[in-house]
């Protein structure tokens, strides 16, 4: 799926050596106390939006082939601390528009050079999930607007820190959390605007995803993301899972996520994978893995709904689907893994019907607008719609759909869950990202 690169190649400097020596600009962000909004919204770019991604490994490379297929986008600079990623992204976008953009690269810290050119709008942040935060802090601060990948951040602090820079700085800033413009996902969203689910008690979600084999390089080192299985407990990986769920249930525009319990099982399948793909003797199988093999968390929303959380990148299963969605309405109940739903009134029997008989009357307007353009794009078509909706809340001078708030309620699962798990299962509460605002916000 994807090339898996090591901070520490070019530098010596480790993933959390990076942590540590941002974490000063970082720190200086965090809000001591209620940080002032912005004085004025979002101003209206000029097309093109001239795009810069940090990060050119498999997702930022292919992110900014979609972005390179709008008209009004153009790709100016790209930063990578890998030479053979950055050339090849560089070749990607030359063979795409026939110019290339400038290549920026160095240390784990050359994406500042980026952040100075003024060539540059906004930066598309797909580095490794433990960069993005302090980089799109930075980004914002330096003055660019930012589409990050999933997550949006690994800890409270860093989720309050993009909230902050995102208030004080006045840029747009956009998790490209691709799940929430799936299809299904936003034709639930049209029914539910019909009033056909009533109000909403639970939703269940979960990202099982064989993941096993992207943990290791060749060699049995381990990449970023088994270096985070490694070190971390908890739900690692939430937002595909949650997001859609999140906006079902109007969080941080109506409710909001307010306490979560966490419980995992124990770690046997990534050390019984890497026993069994390089040998009993070598050094990858003594690895010890902090994170469960499958993790659940259960978040109660402060209007009395219940979130069932699921992640699990570890279990050997095949699978259809990396995500699944249930929502339970008073009237009305949708499950994706059943391809079925059920409404009170319009269901002729007292079952399951198939949901694609709804397709037609419910069809989201983003995708009657755009439907053409993303069939094709990766994540079904969510990869078109991330970039879509990021430039034109860019060119529109509107909020983005996926704000900083969204995407630090979302990310706050990755800390907030690993406590409970540290604390024997115990509640934590969920921080108020709208600081007060989530019963009037709408946008
Ligand atoms: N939304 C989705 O469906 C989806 C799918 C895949 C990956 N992702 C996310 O995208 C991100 C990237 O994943 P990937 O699979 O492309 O990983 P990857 O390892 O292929 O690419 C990461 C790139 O970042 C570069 N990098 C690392 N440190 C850097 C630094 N300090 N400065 C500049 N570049 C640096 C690496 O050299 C590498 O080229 C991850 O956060 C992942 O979670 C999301």
């Amino acid at each position: 799926m994807t090339t898996s690169q090591s901070v520490r190649d070019s530098t010596g400097l480790s993933r959390r050596g990076f942590i540590a020596a941002g974490a000063g600009a970082l720190a200086a962000t965090l809000p001591a106390a209620r940080a002032a909004p912005a004085p004025e919204g979002p101003a209206k770019l000029a097309s093109p939006v001239r795009l810069g991604v940090i990060g050119t490994g498999g997702r930022g490379t292919y992110l900014m082939t979609v972005a390179l297929g709008l008209e009004d986008v153009e790709v100016t600079a790209l930063c990578d601390i890998n030479a053979a990623n950055l050339a090849r992204a560089v070749e990607t976008a030359r063979a795409a528009r026939g110019t290339k953009p400038a290549a920026v690269t160095g240390g784990p810290f050359a994406y500042r050079d980026l952040l100075k050119r003024d060539d540059v709008d906004a930066v598309i942040v797909t580095t490794p999930m433990q960069l993005h935060a302090p980089m799109s802090v930075d980004a914002m601060r330096a003055g660019k607007h930012v589409l990050s990948e999933v997550a949006a951040a690994m800890t409270l602090d860093e989720c309050w820190a993009l909230v902050a820079a995102a208030e004080e700085t006045g840029r747009t800033y956009m998790l490209a959390e691709n799940c929430c413009y799936w299809k299904p996902i936003l034709t639930i969203a049209q029914m539910l605007r019909a009033g056909l689910f009533g109000d909403c008690t639970f939703a269940e979600c979960g990202y099982v995803h064989d993941c096993r084999s992207i943990q290791f390089a060749a060699d049995g080192s381990l990449t970023w993301r088994g270096e985070m299985n490694r070190d971390a407990r908890g739900n690692l990986y939430p937002t595909h899972s949650l997001g859609p769920v999140a906006q079902w249930l109007g969080i941080n525009r109506g409710d909001r996520l307010a306490e979560l319990v966490a419980m995992d099982t124990k770690q046997a399948s990534l050390e019984f994978y890497a026993r069994r793909r390089f040998g009993a003797d070598h050094a990858a199988a003594a690895t010890k893995f902090a994170v469960g093999d499958s993790t659940t968390t259960l978040i109660r929303t402060a209007r009395g709904a219940c979130i069932d959380l699921r992640y699990d990148t570890c279990s050997a299963r095949p699978h259809p689907s990396t995500t699944y969605y249930a929502l339970q309405g008073v009237t009305a109940s949708y499950d994706s893994r059943l391809d079925g739903i059920w409404i009170d009134g319009r269901s002729k029997e007292y079952a399951w019907e198939r949901f694609g008989a709804y397709a037609g009357e419910f069809e989201p307007p983003l995708w009657k607008t755009w439907g053409e353009a993303a069939r094709t794009a990766g994540h079904e078509g969510g990869d078109f719609f991330v970039i879509r909706e990021f430039i034109d809340a860019l060119l529109e001078g509107r909020p983005a759909p996926i704000d900083a708030a969204d995407a630090a309620a979302w990310s706050s699962i990755i800390p907030l869950s690993a406590a409970s798990l540290r604390a024997r299962n115990a509640p934590q509460e969920i921080p108020d990202f709208t600081r007060g605002r989530w019963e009037t916000r709408s946008a």
